[in-house]
């Protein structure tokens, strides 16, 4: 029997967000899940949902092609891509220590990977007529921290990605989406997280605690299912409220 199954790309599956991500749509999709170096991770993802996993350095353009092309041969479809692959930057320096490499590298990875991934499945999508294209930034979009601004940068520009992409994409029915994510207990945040947590408890997210992988991929299932077909665009905040603006 043909699988009528959409397909979903998720990048970054084998850890943190991007496996609760792939987690969810597995119930209903059939997903590709991306690593780039822990294939441990990622087969350990493979066997908890049955996710094909692939390596992508997000980063490479030619890995990029590569990812696409193995969906276009295997599937034939594309429904739903998440560009959730992304760094931290290696080392926290200050602004006036911070080096080019360490720029170059996060920009490669978390601005220009997800910009020209999208291209591509853009085009596919376009041929298609439908599609739905989710960007995972963050509250580093609006958010200055001076011990990462080449993280801060690689985000806001990624939340322009979205509305350059909402934007061109809407006459062909290709919807676009950003999920800014706050504080999630992942690997990412391992060395801060003990100051988050008091942070979170002392105000700082008013819904008192730190955020799951689970409450992001909520969110991309409630866009999955097209309940916000209606708001290309659309910004969802992941982040217990740290948005919020208070006196
Ligand atoms: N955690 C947070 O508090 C938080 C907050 C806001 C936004 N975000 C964003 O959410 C996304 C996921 O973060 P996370 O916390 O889940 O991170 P994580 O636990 O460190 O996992 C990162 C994932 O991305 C993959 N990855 C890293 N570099 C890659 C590259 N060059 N090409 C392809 N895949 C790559 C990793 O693959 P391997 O397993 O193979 O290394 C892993 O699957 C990122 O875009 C991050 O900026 C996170």
């Amino acid at each position: 029997m043909t699988d009528s199954r959409p397909v979903a790309i998720v990048t970054g599956a084998s850890r943190g967000i991007g496996r609760g991500i792939a987690l969810e749509l597995a119930r209903t999709h059939r997903v590709i899940g991306t690593y780039r170096g822990r294939r441990d991770a990622a087969e350990s993802l493979q066997a908890e949902c049955g996710a094909d996993i692939v390596q992508c350095d997000i980063s490479s353009a030619a890995d990029r092609l590569a990812l696409i092309e193995h969906a276009r041969s295997r599937y034939g479809r594309l429904d739903l891509l998440v560009n959730n692959a992304g760094i931290a930057p290696r080392e926290r320096l200050d602004l006036l220590e911070a080096t080019e490499e360490i720029f170059d590298e996060v920009l490669a990875t978390n601005l220009k990977g997800p910009y020209f991934l999208t291209q591509l499945a853009a085009r596919w999508m376009a041929e298609q007529g439908a599609g739905r294209i989710v960007f995972v930034t963050s509250i580093s979009a609006y958010t200055a921290s001076l011990n990462r601004g080449e993280y801060c940068i690689s985000k806001a520009g990624l939340s322009m990605a979205v509305q350059l992409w909402a934007a061109r994409l809407a006459r062909h029915g290709v919807l676009v989406f950003e999920i800014r994510p706050g504080i999630i207990e992942t690997d990412m945040i391992e060395k801060v997280r003990q100051a988050y947590e008091e942070k979170a408890r002392s105000g700082l997210l008013p819904q008192g605690r730190l955020g799951t992988p689970a409450d992001v991929a909520r969110q991309v299932r409630a866009i999955a299912e097209g309940l916000l077909d209606y708001g290309t665009g659309t910004v969802l905040n992941a982040d217990g409220g740290f948005h919020l603006r208070t006196l």
